[in-house]
């Protein structure tokens, strides 16, 4: 198995009910150690139910999936659910315990933790998403942004290997969004955790290392984000919406101002234009 992969899916296929149309029809790509894996595609795509199996709450049908180069079977779903946390979307429906502190406890109690490095573990996940000082609230005085941090608290006190978001931050206003990836990402970049995010923030997408479309159970296309977002009007027709700067590169194509891509940062955009303009 290749160390450098966090997850490797191969193949896999899932359906809901015995001779129903394939939910996840022969999906394969991997998740390299380290890396923040976006996954975008249109509702009804398959996005949650790939999580759900890579985290094992569903089982593949056919195919295989493997998490650091363990085979997800009945027998390995404990060891595998170690190993992958997951956020959700709703912080309402995460919250298990009457505090901060019995919440982000939740997890390691079930893992059999004892309780000294429970203690020493719920300090540490809490400092690292600045939730400590909220360690004796009740969740219903926090705000989304606040809650869902809790929440990846609660998986990063496992130390996982990997942490999905399945759009933990579709439901948060701008700022709380923010919070969140900026959270996730600062502890990503300092440790061996990967990210799989399934997200429809163009923004977070754009800053991800390699994104995965995914269209009806399969996956369309995947790539750096400059690579994805050049396919451009092909995005559009499965539903996904293009950043600004992509639109506004491509209109000005349409328009015969050519530049050399359709630019992501807003930044090169501006010097792209800038140097064209010195030439005229
Ligand atoms: N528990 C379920 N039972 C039956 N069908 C489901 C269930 N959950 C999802 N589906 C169906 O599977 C398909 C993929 O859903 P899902 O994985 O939630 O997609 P996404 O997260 O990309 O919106 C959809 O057609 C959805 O209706
Ligand atoms: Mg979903």
């Amino acid at each position: 198995m290749d160390n450098n992969k966090v997850v490797t899916v191969k193949n896999l296929k899932y359906r809901y009910t015995p001779d129903g149309e394939w939910t996840l029809n022969d999906v394969t790509f991997q998740v390299n150690k380290g890396e923040w894996l976006a996954i975008v595609g249109h509702n009804g795509s398959g996005k949650s139910t790939l999580a759900k199996i890579i985290n094992g709450l569903l089982m593949p049908e056919e195919g295989s999936v493997f998490v650091e180069g363990k085979e997800l079977k009945e027998e390995s779903i404990w060891d595998i659910r170690k190993r992958v946390g997951m956020v959700f979307q709703n912080p309402d429906n995460q919250f298990v315990g009457t505090t901060v502190r019995d919440d982000v406890a939740f997890g390691l109690e079930n893992n059999g933790i004892p309780r000294e490095i429970m203690m020493k573990r719920i300090q540490e996940s809490l400092e690292k998403v600045r939730m400590s000082e909220f360690m004796n609230h009740e969740p219903h005085h926090l705000s989304g942004g606040q809650k869902q941090r809790v929440a990846i608290a609660g998986v990063l006190a496992l130390e996982p290997s990997l942490m999905i978001l399945d759009e933990a931050t579709s439901m948060l206003d701008p700022q709380g969004r923010k919070e969140v990836i900026e959270t996730v990402r600062s502890l990503q970049k300092v440790g061996q955790m990967s990210v799989l995010s399934i997200t429809h923030d163009l923004e977070e997408v754009t800053q991800a290392d390699r994104v995965i479309v995914m269209n009806q159970g399969q996956v369309f296309a995947e790539g750096t984000p400059e690579d994805i977002f050049e396919l451009g009007d092909k995005l559009v027709s499965l539903g996904l919406d293009l950043p600004f700067t992509v639109k506004l590169s491509q209109l000005l194509n349409k328009k015969g101002v050519h530049l050399s891509k359709s630019h992501l940062k807003q930044q090169e955009l501006v010097m792209e234009l800038c140097k064209l303009y010195s030439k005229m």
